[in-house]
């Protein structure tokens, strides 16, 4: 069975009820500012990986013509399901194996979620496929700290924290991962998040252009 199907399959039923209740009083936040500025700038087709319970959606504007969705938790897709409209097509898969042509998308978005996806390598290089020459990725991100004291929290806590937070890992080096796979990572900014703990505060975001 290929890592698409096991993914298709999986679902955190608890973990979805959660973080869309936790979720929802968070985004009326900082984090909520940064994902309506970044997710303000897709236009075209446009691709939205781990969409969750959907806090993208309503950020997209008029500009985007089509939009695909990718999530393989069947929990997620019920309550994302409820904010599509006719532009959107929903795909129960996994990023590490994307349904889109090579170099057929304007804009990708990832917005916490390559903290959860199986293989954060492979997912990056697929964005990269499906992106056109030209094309941005729009990043949002939680990340491995800058600093070696949370690190080494990260590092303890990473070993039981995805079992409670549906497959989250904080100790990911993610903007590694992207410009190994050939984004120019230039443009991200790291912020932190304010009243947020610190194995979980710090963001990386930005637009990365496909190199
Ligand atoms: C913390 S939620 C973030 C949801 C949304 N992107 C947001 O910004 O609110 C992480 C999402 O990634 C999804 N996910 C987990 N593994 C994945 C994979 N291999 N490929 C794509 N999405 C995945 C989860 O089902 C979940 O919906």
């Amino acid at each position: 069975m290929s890592r698409t199907a096991v993914s298709a399959e999986r679902g955190h039923r608890f973990f979805a009820w959660f973080y869309a209740r936790a979720s929802a009083a968070a985004e009326k936040g900082p984090l909520g500012e940064h994902r309506r500025s970044l997710v303000r700038q897709a236009r075209g087709v446009t691709l939205d990986i781990g969409s969750g319970v959907g806090h993208n959606l309503a950020h997209l504007p008029a500009a985007v013509a089509e939009v695909h969705l990718i999530e393989p938790d069947p929990y997620m897709r019920t309550r994302l399901a409820a904010g599509m409209d006719e532009s959107m097509q929903l795909h129960p898969v996994g990023a590490e194996s994307l349904p889109l042509d090579d170099e057929s998308a304007d804009i990708g978005i990832t917005t916490l979620t390559m903290c959860s996806v199986d293989d954060v390598d492979a997912v990056a290089r697929e964005l990269h496929r499906v992106l056109r020459p030209g094309g941005k990725l729009l990043v949002m991100e939680h990340v491995r700290s800058a600093d070696d004291r949370v690190v080494r929290r990260q590092d303890r806590l990473d070993r039981l924290w995805p079992a409670f937070s549906g497959g989250c890992h904080i100790n990911r080096d993610t903007g590694a991962s992207l410009q190994a796979a050939g984004f120019d990572t230039a443009a991200l900014r790291r912020v932190e998040l304010p009243g947020t703990p610190a194995v979980t505060r710090e963001l990386i975001i930005g637009a990365l252009a496909r190199r």
